[in-house]
């Protein structure tokens, strides 16, 4: 939510700010914003809307040369998405500009504060006060900015990345992070602060990491990193292994449809150097101890959204193979209602950013009643991994659209890859099960190719059934987080009425959606293997046929039985159960970015969401 770019260098900042937003607009784009320092003034621009408006305004009222500068896209919380609202905010002596991602807590109470001071706030933000005690700290800290960040940080509740200016002080940027993310990007006579590597990736691939609750002051040729009181600390460099190329559309119209593409590779490199030659699975030393595994007695899988629904599938996996109990809960609910953790639990959190805040706070309530923590995680030093006790990284690249499609196939295969080492481990499996898996898992890429191949039936029908009002999804075992998976891809994307269901619960109410027309888009379990759920999804899909549902079968090939229930089978390739979600989602992904395309909608920004959700 919201991103923040700071630079100071030789370059022209702001070049290299808007450059820089353009990457992270994905984290928020109700408004975007810049402010440079030139000839001891600074020099502000913002606007309403996406930042395709605050180039407009530029284009129209242009800004100085300047070589240090801040620039920011919000996803409002504190006040509605206005100019006003927009970030950067300045001190009432125009001295300080401020950009902040996070929630300041204690937001009204300073407020109160600075207006019984005599201070006239001019927005609605949470952000507004933090440039107020910035420019009133100066002097106590004897102009020293970086003095005056901590001071102010000192006062603060709540999350924030916070990065500022002082116009008297033209070659420096100061930030702060506490609960939302921020790197350093360390270039040859220039240097970046933002809330993603993404958005300096085209300078530098070199960063570094900034822990919880810590300063860093930027110059052209120094980073220097102190915590809150002033302590200088140890930082972690790091090198981003992709480059601006992985996070451009290469010639797809939109990220979603690259990214959904680029699945069978993502799915591959996640699974690459994890297998051995004599087929074990091997994680890192560092990543899990055997013996502490071992004594795991029960797991907790902690997500969000998408992230939830692959741990939901994993759940199935993990119980059969390890007889382990498995319990998935959203992040956003487990630490309120006390949940039964501890040394021998468990808890993996799963997420794409690593900065979701309602995973990061279940996961330190986990680690809190001492269980063991593993995430399964795409961004590289972000906080989650980096508070875990242990970190499996999928390898999905850079996911710049707001509906994740890649980062679900490859938190499913993290998952399975922990499910399996945990049997492993525990000798819950025999080696060549544990290895008829593995092979299955490693075909998985060229399976998805196939689906990918022959997806033209399904945006047809998307387009055909553009002006529904509703669509509703049916699954059984992993079929059912599929069904949800492809009700929330409808919903974010097409803003449709959509909603996933366990098809066996159907008649226990939510059958009363169903009438005359309605598109119902069932998953059909393989009528090999456990054929038993699939003789009651066809019952299902009677009972729904019956009552006047037009029934959309995502079938696998060979499934004969299906054509003579289904109005329309989109065929998916024939795969062991477990494996099924890895094919059968792919169709719901293109189904909804397909729909949304047909309403006019915009697909890698959908209204009222963010990327990464750093707020509770
Ligand atoms: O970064 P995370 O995986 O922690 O994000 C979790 C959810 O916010 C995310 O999966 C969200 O549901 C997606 N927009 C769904 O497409």
């Amino acid at each position: 939510m919201c991103g923040i770019v700071g630079y100071v260098g030789s370059k022209q900042a702001l070049d290299v700010i808007v450059n820089g937003l353009r990457r992270l607009e994905y984290r928020g784009y109700d408004s975007a914003g810049v402010a440079i320092i030139s000839d001891g003034a600074l020099v502000v621009r913002k606007k309403a809307g996406k930042l395709a408006n605050l180039e407009t305004l530029i284009g129209s009222d242009p800004m100085p040369d300047s070589t240090t500068g801040i620039g920011h896209t919000r996803w409002a919380t504190h006040g509605g998405p206005t100019d006003r609202n927009a970030h950067p905010h300045v001190s009432e002596d125009g001295r300080v500009a401020v950009i902040h991602n996070g929630i300041i807590e204690n937001f009204a109470g300073l407020r109160a504060e600075l207006t019984a001071a005599g201070v006239v706030l001019a927005s609605e933000t949470d952000t507004e006060v933090v440039a107020h005690l910035l420019a009133h700290s100066l002097p106590e800290a004897d102009g020293d900015l970086a003095e005056a960040m901590r001071r102010t940080c000192r006062r603060l509740e709540g999350a924030f990345t916070l990065v500022c200016i002082d116009r008297t002080q033209p070659d420096l940027v100061v930030a702060a992070r506490r609960n939302s993310p921020l790197v350093v990007g360390l270039g040859e006579g220039e240097n970046f602060v933002a809330s993603d590597v993404a958005a300096f990736v085209d300078h530098t691939r070199s960063a570094l990491e900034l822990g919880q609750d810590q300063v860093v002051a930027i110059r052209p040729d120094s980073v220097v990193v102190t915590d809150f009181a002033g302590e200088p600390v140890e930082t972690r460099p790091f090198h981003v292994d992709w480059d601006t190329s992985a996070a451009e559309k290469g010639g797809y119209d939109l990220y979603m449809l690259k990214e959904i593409a680029e699945q069978p590779r993502a799915v591959a490199d996640s699974l690459r150097g994890r297998i051995s030659k004599d087929h074990r699975i091997q994680l890192d030393a560092s990543e899990a101890e055997d013996a502490a595994l071992r004594a795991v007695t029960k797991v907790v899988v902690i997500a969000c959204g998408t992230a939830a629904h692959a741990g939901m599938v994993a759940k199935y996996a993990i119980e059969h193979w390890t007889r382990l109990p498995v319990e998935v809960e959203l992040a956003s609910e487990f630490r309120y209602r006390d949940p039964i953790v501890g040394p021998d639990t468990l808890v993996i959190a799963i997420s794409q950013s690593g900065e979701t805040m309602d995973t990061l706070m279940a996961l330190r309530h986990a680690k809190a009643q001492g269980a063991k923590t593993l995430a399964i995680c795409n961004t590289v030093g972000s906080t989650i991994p980096r508070e875990s006790d242990a970190v499996l990284y999928t390898y999905a690249g850079p996911e710049i659209s707001v509906a994740s499609t890649k980062a679900f196939l490859t938190q499913i295969i993290a998952a399975y890859l922990v499910g399996l080492y945990l049997a492993q481990v525990r000798g819950s499996m025999f080696e060549d099960e544990i290895r008829g898996i593995l092979e299955e898992l490693d075909s998985m890429p060229s399976k998805v190719d196939l689906v990918l191949d022959t997806t033209e039936p399904v945006r047809a029908l998307a387009r055909e059934l553009a002006s529904s009002t509703s669509v509703l999804f049916l699954g059984r075992h992993v079929g059912f987080p599929v069904a949800l998976e492809g009700a929330l891809k409808l919903k974010e994307l097409a803003y449709m009425h959509a909603e996933g269901f366990a098809a066996g619960e159907l008649k226990h109410g939510p059958i009363a959606l169903i009438e005359e027309g309605v598109p119902v888009i069932v998953i059909v379990p393989s009528p090999r293997g456990r054929s038993v759920l699939h003789d009651k999804i066809v019952s299902n899909i009677q009972e729904v046929r019956a009552r006047g549902a037009r029934v959309i079968a995502i079938a696998e090939e060979g499934d004969e039985v299906i054509a003579e229930f289904a109005d329309h089978v989109i065929r998916i390739p024939a795969v062991p159960t477990l494996m099924q979600p890895l094919v059968a989602t792919v169709p719901l992904q293109v189904f909804a970015c397909e729909m949304a395309t047909a309403r006019g909608l915009d697909v890698d920004q959908p209204r009222n969401l963010a990327k990464s959700v750093t707020v509770e």
